[in-house]
């Protein structure tokens, strides 16, 4: 049985101190879950990284990082590395995200660099995957995912989480349809299990992205690969994060 994520990715929102408030709210909220029945994840901008970690202390809910730089340390200016977010805390560290993708120019190779950084520090890796409107409408979607996902399948550790995140389904409203993105996350679970084999792939969580709130998520947890969520703007609200959390909590009841 995959314990079931629901990860916050707050982008580019709050400061220092209005992310330690949110993540406090966030633990009054969840008070009454079980720890044991969902991971929960929230992954602030860096500058915000040790507050919420202050915040988050005796917690149960875990620490993430939005990016890391693909080397350890030296001449690289603005970059973090994954010791660093290590040392604030972090266990966690998005890798890919489509924003990264499109924004900052990032490459399959970088991506896989950053995936070697992460587990070279000890952080656990959410690698991103996902098409866009124009690949999905041009019948592509199994090809862009599984040239994504070329990281993910090389030999080496696959202590991994991977996010199914369809770009045209990011920030939109439009989220995919729960039974396509089952149809996508066992798509992903097949190519996990041809690379490295039923035992580990079995154990490999596959999540969902894209416009995912309290109304949508249960339609989402239902599908057979999907075993959590990664959330942008629901995450920002603390109500509507709790409630994610709370309905993560119950599928595994
Ligand atoms: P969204 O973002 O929930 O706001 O669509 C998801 C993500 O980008 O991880």
């Amino acid at each position: 049985m995959r314990t079931p994520i629901v990860a916050g990715n707050w982008k580019m929102n709050r400061t220092p101190q209005e992310g330690a408030a949110l993540a406090s709210e966030v633990l009054d909220l969840i008070g009454a879950v079980d720890p044991a029945s969902v991971d929960v994840i929230i992954c602030p901008p860096f500058p915000a990284l040790m507050e919420v970690a202050c915040a988050l202390e005796g917690s149960s809910v875990a620490l993430g990082a939005q990016d890391l730089h693909r080397e350890d340390a030296g001449a690289y200016t603005g970059g973090v590395s994954g010791e660093m977010l290590r040392a604030c805390g972090c266990r966690y560290v998005l890798v890919g995200h489509s924003e990264r993708r499109q924004y900052e120019g990032e490459t399959v190779e970088l991506t896989a660099n950053k995936l070697a950084a992460a587990h070279r520090s000890g952080l656990i890796p959410v690698l991103c995957v996902g098409e866009n409107a124009h690949e999905r409408d041009a019948g592509r979607t199994g090809d862009v995912i599984g040239s994504q996902l070329a990281p993910a399948v090389e030999p080496g550790p696959a202590d991994l989480i991977v996010a199914y995140e369809p770009v045209w389904a990011i920030g939109s409203g439009a989220a995919a349809e729960p039974a396509d993105a089952g149809e996508v996350a066992s798509f992903i679970r097949q190519r996990l299990r041809d690379a490295h084999g039923q035992s580990i792939a079995g154990r490999i969580r596959i999540l969902y992205g894209g416009s995912v709130n309290p109304g949508n998520i249960t339609g989402f947890l239902a599908q057979d690969d999907v075993d959590g969520v990664l959330v942008g703007g629901a995450s920002l609200e603390a109500v509507s994060f709790a409630r994610l959390v709370e309905a993560a909590g119950r599928k595994q009841s």
